[in-house]
């Protein structure tokens, strides 16, 4: 009996259109070899939607991503609506569909893809066998706190306040233990202990956590470290758990390690089975409506439902593994190759990834 499954597609703006469809290919594509009935269905959001329906995020996108089991999401933006009020911006969406769904974990792969070391800044030998996961903790921290500015007589005062409740980090700090008993089983916890309260809090409960799994071996970083140690010995790294505003600078750090933003996926996770799957990359106005797009990052997001909301590590790997192929076989979108006349379409190279998941067994 096939397994039904309810995808809320949202494809954005820009080449978010365009690479939407590939990762929906592969999931169809995954769907029927792994014995899955998909019911998709598609939505606006972002800057199309303003232009269309007045709001970034309407009432009915809200509705079916509720009703979904998963959510794949493009990406959102674009020039036409940079200058509109806070309300009425694309990125709102966003905002409202993560808190909406109470989305605090963040997590984003980094690994190195045959083939690719050249496109890195890096030395090939330092990014050998790169395999990290960073966990963001996404609903909390400094980016939530309350802001405010005084105007005053001899200048203004601005503040942000970072606030960290022990069950919020709680139930992060599960959750990067349990994904590294996934993985190699090592979680380096980063913190600003030596000078923030809401770190040796932080800290305080990750020590706490650790004890419930023994088997999985914890280490404390201090951020500014972490940082160092991302670029110079990455491959040290297994699960990387953090606050929010440490989570988006190393996040994004970590990512640039393999080279191409084209390449890297991303999952928002919340306490059920639910999760919004998307690349990291932005709409790409530069690049929209050529069919140029990489569409690797949002293929690879579809793994990450698999894994993270229907449990199916087996379909996840069959995916991970035939961009991996294709990308060996020489599979380059405009962003990875080397000459424009070898460089192939969007749709190309989805169709490439369909034939060689079709041939796994
Ligand atoms: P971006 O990620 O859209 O583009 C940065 C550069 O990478 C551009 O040169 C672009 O052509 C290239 N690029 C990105 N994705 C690519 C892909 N799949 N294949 C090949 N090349 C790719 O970031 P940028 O330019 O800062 O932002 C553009 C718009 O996207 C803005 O409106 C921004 O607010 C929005 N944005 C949306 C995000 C989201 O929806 N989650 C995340 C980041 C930015
Ligand atoms: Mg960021």
């Amino acid at each position: 009996m096939a397994k039904t499954k309810k995808v809320a597609v949202l494809p954005g703006d820009g080449i978010g259109l365009e690479i939407v469809e590939e990762g929906v290919k592969v999931l169809k594509q995954a769907g029927e070899q792994f014995g899955y009935h998909f019911e998709v269905e598609h939505a606006l959001i972002g800057g199309g939607a303003i232009d269309r329906l007045g709001t970034p995020f309407p009432e009915a996108t809200n509705q079916l991503c509720r009703e979904s089991d998963a959510v794949l999401l493009g990406a959102v933006g674009g020039p036409k609506w940079d200058q509109n009020p806070p309300e009425l911006r694309p990125e709102k969406a966003l905002f409202d569909l993560r808190q909406g769904l109470g989305l605090y974990a963040n997590l984003r792969p980094a690994s190195l893809f045959p083939g690719l070391e050249g496109s890195s800044t890096l030395r090939s030998e330092v990014l050998k066998d790169v395999d990290l996961l960073v966990v963001r903790e996404l609903t909390g921290g400094i980016y939530f706190g309350d802001k405010w500015t005084e105007e005053k007589e001899g200048g203004a005062t601005a503040t942000d306040t970072l606030v960290y409740h022990e069950y919020e980090i709680e139930r992060i700090l599960r959750r990067a233990f349990e994904l590294a008993r996934g993985r190699r089983r090592k979680v380096t916890s980063v913190d600003k202990a030596n000078v923030l309260e809401s770190s040796r809090l932080w800290r305080k409960v990750a020590k706490r956590v650790a004890k419930d799994y023994p088997d999985v071996e914890l280490e404390h970083m201090l951020v500014d470290n972490c940082a160092m140690q991302i670029i110079r010995r990455p491959k040290d790294f297994d699960v990387i758990v953090t606050e929010n505003m440490f989570g988006d600078i190393l996040s994004d750090e970590a990512a640039i390690l393999t080279g191409s933003i084209g390449l890297l996926p991303s999952a928002s996770l919340g306490e059920g089975s639910r999760g919004l799957y998307e690349p990291v990359h932005g709409s790409a106005p530069d690049i929209a409506g050529q069919g140029v797009a990489n569409p690797a990052a949002t293929i690879l997001s579809v793994a990450m439902m698999f894994r993270h909301s229907f449990h199916d590590e087996e379909a996840a790997r069959a995916i991970e593994q035939s961009v991996r192929q294709v990308l060996a076989e020489g599979a380059r979108t405009a962003d990875l190759a080397t000459s424009d006349e070898l460089a192939l379409s969007t749709d190309q190279f989805g169709d490439w990834v369909v034939e060689v998941l079709k041939q796994h067994n």
